[in-house]
């Protein structure tokens, strides 16, 4: 293929060097005249493992050109890799002057060009950028339409600096964000080969998952440093705990736990936690991240309970009340709390839930129940029908297959739904439901 590349620091170059070494004619186009120069002459224009050999290789193939002629590098080619720098303003926001000038230039070529040019944007850009900011930008320049005279798309990065054309070669995956065939259908042409899953998205999400990946790394770390300091307060090897915990590939280093759903709740997560907390006070250690998980579930919970609220409807009927389907456990459910807080300010509450029976209720989960809500046996009923009944909103607290679809003949369609478990896509209530953040 022709491709172009703009901007050519860590990412370009290498994505540069690595489509030149796999038979690719490719033009380089950087505003920094001696990026250009060292391009050109054969030399790396970033401290890379391997870059020092491969630059020159592909120099002499005599299929990588460069020019600061943004232009002429889109008249060049068929496709544009955008990789230009999205660093940090001095008030956090994502500085995007230069991709807002290069989208500008883009269209400015566009105009000039007749045949179906594929853009994809590489630079890491916040969630909406490509489409409700530079789509416009690039129509307004070019004077044509996106999906028709040309295609935008976002395709993240994932290379490492230290080990950028290893990862080149062997990324996680290929994710790629585009609403039109013609960019799937090039991008999967140029780096379909690669030995990993080609993931095709909408534009957002690929813009959205390249923030998460990030994050995620970053809470990894900070994990495991947050980790490493109490443990060294308690005379703990944190590499063997470390060790130990990834060694869990079913609940750790998993899927599991990663669904988004209501706050977490139950006899172990929320008391460990505190423990955890406490424990650290007691050895004057910092554990910030771990420290505001709490925080965190609650600002969840307060979500849902602003949702119920908005609805302006006074019955309310909950579905569900143990912290998990399938279970009787009351201890910390946050449906609990929820309901707590609901009658704490005049709700009409009704509660339905296949699992719990107050009158096997043993120990500290029968206790827990009585403290926190001592009116229980009020408003637990044994049929669900009963509840969907008498309520105006239904809060959704069970996934349990028999409830859903007990709930599909039941529900009356003036009833409003509070979706507190992520419905299944295939459940025909998911549509009406009111989704807590989804
Ligand atoms: N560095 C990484 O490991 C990495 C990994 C994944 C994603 N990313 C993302 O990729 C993007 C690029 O990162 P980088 O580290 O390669 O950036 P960089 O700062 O090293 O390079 C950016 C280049 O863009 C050039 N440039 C600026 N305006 C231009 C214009 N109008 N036309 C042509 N060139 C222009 C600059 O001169 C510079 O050479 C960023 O959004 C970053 O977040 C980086």
């Amino acid at each position: 293929m022709k491709i172009s590349i703009f901007g050519l620091g860590y990412v370009g170059a290498v994505s540069l060097a690595c489509l030149a070494r796999d038979g690719h004619h490719v033009i380089g186009v950087d505003i920094d005249p001696t990026k250009l120069r060292l391009i050109s002459e054969g030399k790396t224009p970033v401290v890379e493992d391997g870059m020092v050999d491969l630059m020159q290789q592909v120099a002499a193939s005599g299929r990588v050109s460069v020019t600061t002629d943004a232009e002429e590098a889109v008249l060049g080619s068929e496709i544009s890799l955008v990789c230009v720098g999205t660093p940090s303003a001095a008030n956090g926001s994502q500085d995007q002057g230069a991709i807002l000038r290069l989208a500008e230039q883009m269209g400015r070529a566009l105009r000039r060009k007749d045949s179906g040019h594929v853009v994809v944007f590489r630079s890491t850009l916040v969630p909406g950028t490509v489409e409700d900011v530079l789509r416009p930008i690039v129509e307004r320049e070019s004077g044509k339409q996106d999906g028709q005279d040309f295609h935008l798309c976002f395709q993240p990065e994932f290379l490492r600096e230290g080990s950028s054309i290893r990862d080149y070669d062997k990324p996680p995956f290929t994710v790629v964000g585009a609403n039109g065939e013609a960019a799937f259908e090039k991008l999967q042409a140029l780096f379909g080969h690669l030995p990993c899953k080609f993931l095709r998205t909408s534009v957002r999400s690929a813009e959205m998952m390249k923030y998460c990946c990030n994050n995620f790394h970053a809470l990894k770390i900070t994990f495991a440093n947050e980790t490493a300091r109490l443990c060294a307060a308690l005379g703990v090897d944190p590499f063997e705990v470390m060790d130990l915990v990834c060694q869990d590939t079913q609940l750790n280093i998993s899927r599991a736990y990663l669904r988004p759903g209501f706050a977490f709740g139950g006899s172990c997560l929320p008391k460990d936690l505190r423990a955890t907390t406490y424990l650290a006070k007691t050895r004057d250690v910092e554990i910030p991240m771990l420290a505001s998980i709490l925080p965190s579930n609650t600002s969840h919970l307060d979500l849902a309970f602003d949702k119920v609220v908005a609805l302006g409807r006074r019955k309310v009927g909950f579905v569900g009340l143990s912290f998990k389907t399938g279970t009787d456990d009351l201890r910390e459910s946050p449906l609990v709390a929820l309901a707590e807080r609901l009658i704490g300010k005049g709700y009409e509450l009704r509660i339905y839930d296949p699992e719990v029976h107050l009158a096997r209720l043993l120990g500290a989960n029968k206790s827990f129940i009585e403290r926190h809500l001592p009116h229980i046996g009020q408003m637990l009923m044994p049929e669900l029908a009963d509840v969907v009944a008498a309520s105006d909103v239904l809060v959704l607290g069970s996934s349990s297959p028999a409830v859903l679809q007990a709930l599909e003949r039941d529900v009356r369609p003036e009833q409003a739904l509070v979706d507190l478990v992520s419905l299944p896509a295939a459940s025909p209530l998911r549509e009406r439901a009111l989704g807590l953040c989804w």
